[in-house]
Parts: structure tokens; C-alpha cells; sequence
């Protein structure tokens, strides 16, 4: 199993570009299914997650293959097995976003019910509920969700849960709907940009969806869809995380292909915290160049995350060890998944002065963090102890790096090219 070994205490300087999302190409990788063409996408990432729906669409007919400029394409070749297995349902609960297509598309699909996670109890009811009023029976038989639907049919479907609306929920039921018969309306939809670069998708591939990006989308169905060709979006977690390692070792780094338009409320929270993010080129604002700097007194701040537009639950991590080296005591309250916190015990074992009431977090800002062994069983939590390493005085070993590889694209290398000492390690 590979760790970090970082030596903390370098400034980072110089650029990095970030890659495409992995939450937007993984529900587009998916609607492949709903084609009767080949999909070809650019900037997909390459991550294990990725690797993961690619060998799970493979198994389900559809053809994933890499050209030799990079791009990926992928074609149905084979509509007979609609089962999503247990094996690879287990290791990424996206997996779940080839619901709705296969429902849509085959009339029935077989998908392993996702089972608890690292981040907290993560149910899929709203995308069950959703499906039923598109007219599919779904049954659990075996720890599987067996799904059928002679015909999908456009229906009014309201997707606001306890924690607010669900984002690949939302995903699962537009693509659905795109070839139910008649009108959908999702009300409470995710407003979340990966939302909108599915609908962009699916719409150049001949679907009729209005409204993404706002809390109601309605979907007009269609006889059928085509395959497209679609770049897809910059990673705003990416390029959030990498703002927060600039910040945490007083660097200045230019973020390019920086989806600042989609970053608001980060922008916000980091501006409060005194680090100013300059626009060298906005001329794309969902690609920008964005220059990160820090001032050497990091102010306290209040921070609640929420869906989008708030501020996102996949930056809470990163932002609380930016925060654990604040001026003061910060607020962390989190709204999405009131238990990801796994960071917070790993933290505080390189000296993070953090407590935790139920879903909120205070970070009494230390004068220093150091250096420790640490690990992490989720993504975010684990790029956060990454920064928090970059940050610390002597050298901090990150374990189960693979948490990390699920998400980020090479990070270890990317903070090297920016002058971080970092260093990717077998462990036994
Ligand atoms: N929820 C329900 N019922 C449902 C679905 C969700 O109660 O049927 C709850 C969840 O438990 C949670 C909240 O609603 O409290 C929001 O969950 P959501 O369904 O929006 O999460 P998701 O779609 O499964 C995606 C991202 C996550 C990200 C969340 C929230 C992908 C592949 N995953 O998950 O990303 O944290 O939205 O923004 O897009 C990550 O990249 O590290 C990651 C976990």
C-alpha cells in the first residue's frame, strides 16, 4: 500500500492546472449507456474511480476505450447484462448512476445495494423514490436492488431530503427521464455545476432537458439519444484543495483552468481567511487563471457546508487544516454528511486544537502543526491531512494514499512540480 512522505514547511510557488471532475464524469460516463452512438469525452481524469465505472460499463456491454490523444470513448456493443455487481458496487457507490440509464434504456437493471461509508450512512431512498414515480419496480432481493420498468413514464418527482437534495440522485432520475414518455419535473433538484454538465450532455445528445442548476429541471422525453463528443468540466474540488495548499504554506500559486465561476462561496470563505485569489485570466470564468496568495496572519472564520451554492462538503476537510493555523477559533458546521469527520482525530495528532460537538467543529488556530504518521479512510480527509502535512514542522507519512488516487489525479507529483517535498512510498 503506497503512503506520502511529506517534509513540510516549503512554500508552494509556480502554476498548476487543474483536471477534469471526476463527480461530473462519472454520471456522464454512465449516460453512455442511453445512447445509440459512441460518446467521446475529453478531460476525464485519470483516477481509480474512473478505472472503476469504466470496468463496471465493460461489464455492462459498453465498450470503454482510451484514443491516442487521451480522450476516452465509450459505446454499447452488448445490451444483455443490465447486473452491476456487489465486487465493484462496494468499492465506489457511484456506481449507482447506471441506474437510471439502464432503467431507461433496457427496462430493468440489477445493482448491488450500495452498503455503509466512510463519511456516514449515505442512503439512495430519494433516488428509489424517484425512479418509482418514473413507473419502475424496484425490489431488494439479496442485498441487490432489482429494478423493472416495461415503460418510464414522465411524472413529477420531488427530491428534497433531510440533508437536501441528493446530486447523483438528481443525475440518476434526468437521465432516466430523458427517454420516459412524456414530461418530467424534478422539484428540489441538485443545483450542484456537475448537474449542469450532465444536462449540457445529454442535451447535445438529442435530450430536452431545461432548468439545471436550479431546483427545478424538466425533462421532455425523446425516442432516443445520440452519441456526442463533450469535454468535461474542471474540477472545482480539485482547484479548491489546491487554493487551500497555497494558502496553508503561505504560497502563491496561478490556478488555471480554475472553474471560479462555479466557486463562490469558496472564494468567499477563503477571502475571509485573508488569502486573495487575483484573476490573471477570467475570459473563460469556468476556466480561468486564478493567482493564490496568502497573508502571512490567517483570520478565523464561521463556515457551514451545504449544497451548491454554499460552500461544498468536499472542501471541509481541506479547509479545516487551513483553519487549524488561523488567528483564533473557527466554526466548522457541517450540513451535508453531519459525519465526516474522520479527519478531525488525525489532525489533532499533529498538534490541530479541534472540538467537536455533533455535526460542528471548533479550530482553536495553533501556532504550528507537526509532523506525524496519520491516515485517513476517505478522500477528502485524506487530501486535508496531505495540506496539514505541508503545513507542519518535520516530516508527516499519509497513509492508504489510495483514499487520495480515488480522486486526485498525480497529486503528489503536482505539489512536487510547485516545490512541496513529497514523496510517494510502498509501505508493507
Ligand atoms: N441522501 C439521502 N437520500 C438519498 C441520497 C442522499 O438522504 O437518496 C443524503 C445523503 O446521505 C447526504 C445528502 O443527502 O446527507 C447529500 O448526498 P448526495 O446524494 O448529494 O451525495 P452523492 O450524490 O452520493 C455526491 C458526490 C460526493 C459529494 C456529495 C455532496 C459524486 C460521485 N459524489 O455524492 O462526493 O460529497 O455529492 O456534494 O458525485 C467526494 O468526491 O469525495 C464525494 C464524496
Amino acid at each position: 500500500m503506497d503512503a506520502f512522505v511529506i517534509e513540510g514547511g516549503r512554500r508552494l510557488k509556480g502554476r498548476v492546472s487543474v483536471n477534469g471532475s471526476k463527480n461530473a464524469a462519472l454520471p456522464i460516463m454512465a449516460a453512455a449507456l442511453l445512447a445509440d452512438g459512441p460518446l467521446t469525452l475529453h478531460d476525464v481524469p485519470d483516477l481509480s474511480d474512473i478505472q472503476n465505472m469504466a470496468r463496471l460499463l465493460g461489464e455492462l456491454g459498453c465498450k470503454v476505450a482510451f484514443t491516442d490523444d487521451g480522450h476516452m470513448r465509450l459505446e454499447v456493443i452488448d445490451d444483455l447484462n443490465c447486473q452491476a455487481r456487489y465486487d465493484i458496487v462496494r468499492t465506489m457507490r457511484a456506481s449507482i448512476c447506471v441506474l437510471g440509464p439502464l432503467l431507461a434504456k433496457r427496462g430493468k437493471a440489477t445493482v448491488s445495494m450500495p452498503g455503509g461509508c466512510a463519511i456516514g450512512e449515505r442512503p439512495i431512498d430519494l433516488h428509489l423514490r424517484g425512479l418509482r414515480q418514473l413507473g419502475a419496480e424496484i425490489e431488494l432481493s439479496g442485498g441487490e436492488l432489482v429494478a423493472t420498468a416495461r415503460e418510464l413514464r414522465g411524472a413529477k418527482v420531488f427530491l428534497g431530503g433531510t440533508f437536501g437534495s441528493t446530486v447523483l440522485g438528481t443525475a440518476n432520475i434526468m437521465s432516466a427521464a430523458t427517454l420516459a414518455k412524456g414530461t418530467t419535473v424534478i422539484e428540489s433538484a441538485a443545483c450542484e455545476p456537475e448537474v449542469v454538465d450532465l444536462a449540457n450532455v445529454l442535451n447535445a445528445m438529442g435530450a430536452h432537458v431545461r432548468g439545471a442548476g436550479t431546483p427545478r429541471i424538466v425533462v421532455e422525453g425523446v425516442e432516443k439519444l445520440r452519441g456526442v463528443e463533450h469535454t468535461v468540466m474542471p474540477d472545482r474540488i480539485e482547484a479548491g484543495t489546491y487554493m487551500c495548499a497555497a494558502a496553508a504554506t503561505n504560497g502563491d500559486v496561478t490556478i488555471d483552468n480554475c472553474p471560479l465561476d462555479a466557486m463562490a462561496a469558496v472564494a468567499d470563505r477563503l477571502e475571509g481567511i485573508g488569502i486573495s485569489l487575483d484573476i490573471v485570466d477570467g475570459s473563460d470564468p469556468m476556466r480561468a487563471a486564478v493567482s493564490v496568495g496568502s497573508a502571512r496572519r490567517l483570520e478565523p472564520i464561521a463556515v457551514t457546508t451545504q449544497p451548491y451554492p454554499g460552500f461544498p462538503t468536499d472542501l471541509q476537510a481541506q479547509l479545516m487544516a487551513l483553519l487549524t493555523l488561523a488567528d483564533g477559533n473557527s466554526m466548522i458546521t457541517e450540513k451535508v454528511f453531519p459525519e465526516r469527520f474522520l479527519h478531525v482525530a488525525e489532525l489533532s495528532r499533529m498538534g490541530a486544537a479541534l472540538y467537536r460537538q455533533g455535526p460542528t467543529v471548533m479550530v482553536s488556530g495553533v501556532k504550528k502543526l507537526i509532523g506525524a504518521p496519520v491516515m485517513a479512510s476517505d478522500l477528502r480527509a485524506s487530501a486535508g491531512l496531505v495540506l496539514a502535512g505541508l503545513a507542519a514542522k518535520g516530516p508527516t507519512t499519509v497513509n492508504r494514499v489510495y483514499h487520495l488516487d480515488r480522486g486526485y489525479e498525480k497529486m503528489d507529483q503536482r505539489l512536487r512540480a510547485l516545490g512541496a517535498q513529497i514523496e510517494r512510498v510502498k509501505m508493507t
